[in-house]
């Protein structure tokens, strides 16, 4: 199913009126849009990117208040390396900005930072400060942010898919017998909540590389709001729409209703 909605429409679900059981436990943010924003402005497309940081500071803010367990953003695709390396260059410096100016914050506020992706890219530099953030924040629990950082969802299959391969291969099973649930156990966010929204900005209609197979059974919510403006109502609007969404995982609207299904997550399920 999927929702667009125009920035100017008006909220259907008050902040104060979403109860804790309907919130998502894990939302992912595809945060397109910043190079617009910029050019709307007369301003070079990475100024968007600087501005953007405020939005993922609100965004991480609305999810530690409303209790929700993982955040994951986009802030650098597998694909993003074809840009213009000014861009990309500035990009990475942002990155090192943002490891030194907000990990101890995120550290007051329980919020474990988490990188998901091919860092092994990076800068030496950037990966030491990854490394020291992911170290300092491991044992928060009031929030997982998950920075998406080189990340692309074949390559998380791949990856999970050697993993499991191996497993087998150190188990002497046969590789028929590779199951979902033996690939899922190694994808990226295996530890945390299954994925229940994804939401795109700045007014695509596509997945882009992203989690494609933890979206498998997540809703998708589409907005035309560029990244910088994503703020606080633009969210409670996206798990607004969440929070109506009858979420059926194959089975029918009678069985979700008169509530015959207890665990209807596909790969939990299977093992
Ligand atoms: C997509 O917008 C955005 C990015 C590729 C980068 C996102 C990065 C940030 C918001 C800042 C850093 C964040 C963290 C978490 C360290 P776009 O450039 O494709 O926009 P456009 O579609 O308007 O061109």
């Amino acid at each position: 199913m999927i929702t667009r909605v125009d920035s100017v429409r008006p909220m259907t679900v008050e902040q104060n009126t979403l109860a804790s059981d309907q919130m998502p436990r894990h939302v992912a943010i595809i945060m397109d849009g910043n190079g617009r924003w910029a050019q709307q402005r007369g301003k070079p497309r990475v100024w968007g990117h600087k501005n953007g940081v405020e939005s993922v500071r609100r965004a991480v803010s609305f999810c530690r208040q409303k209790g929700i367990a993982s955040l994951t953003l986009f802030a650098f695709s597998s694909e993003n390396w074809r840009r213009p390396e000014g861009e990309v260059s500035t990009l990475m410096e942002l990155f090192i900005l943002v490891l030194n100016n907000e990990v101890k914050k995120l550290n007051r506020n329980d919020v474990r930072l988490k990188v998901v992706g091919d860092t092994s890219r990076f800068s030496d530099k950037l990966q030491a400060k990854i490394q020291k953030a992911e170290e300092l924040t491991k044992n928060n629990t009031a929030l997982v942010l998950n920075i998406a950082a080189n990340y692309g969802g074949r390559w998380d299959i791949a990856q999970a898919a050697r993993k499991a391969a191996q497993d087998s291969i150190d188990n002497n099973e046969c590789v028929d017998n590779i199951s979902e649930a033996a690939i899922d156990k190694h994808m990226c966010l295996a530890d945390q909540p299954p994925l229940d929204l994804l939401i795109r900005t700045g007014g695509d209609f596509r997945i882009s590389n992203f989690l494609i197979w933890q979206a498998a059974y997540a809703e998708l919510y589409f907005t035309d709001v560029l990244w910088p403006d994503f703020d606080e109502t633009a969210f409670t609007e996206a798990v607004g729409a969440f929070v109506e969404r009858e979420r059926r995982f194959g089975f029918t609207g009678e069985q979700i209703k008169n509530q015959t299904v207890t665990s209807p997550c596909p790969i939990i399920e299977q093992e």
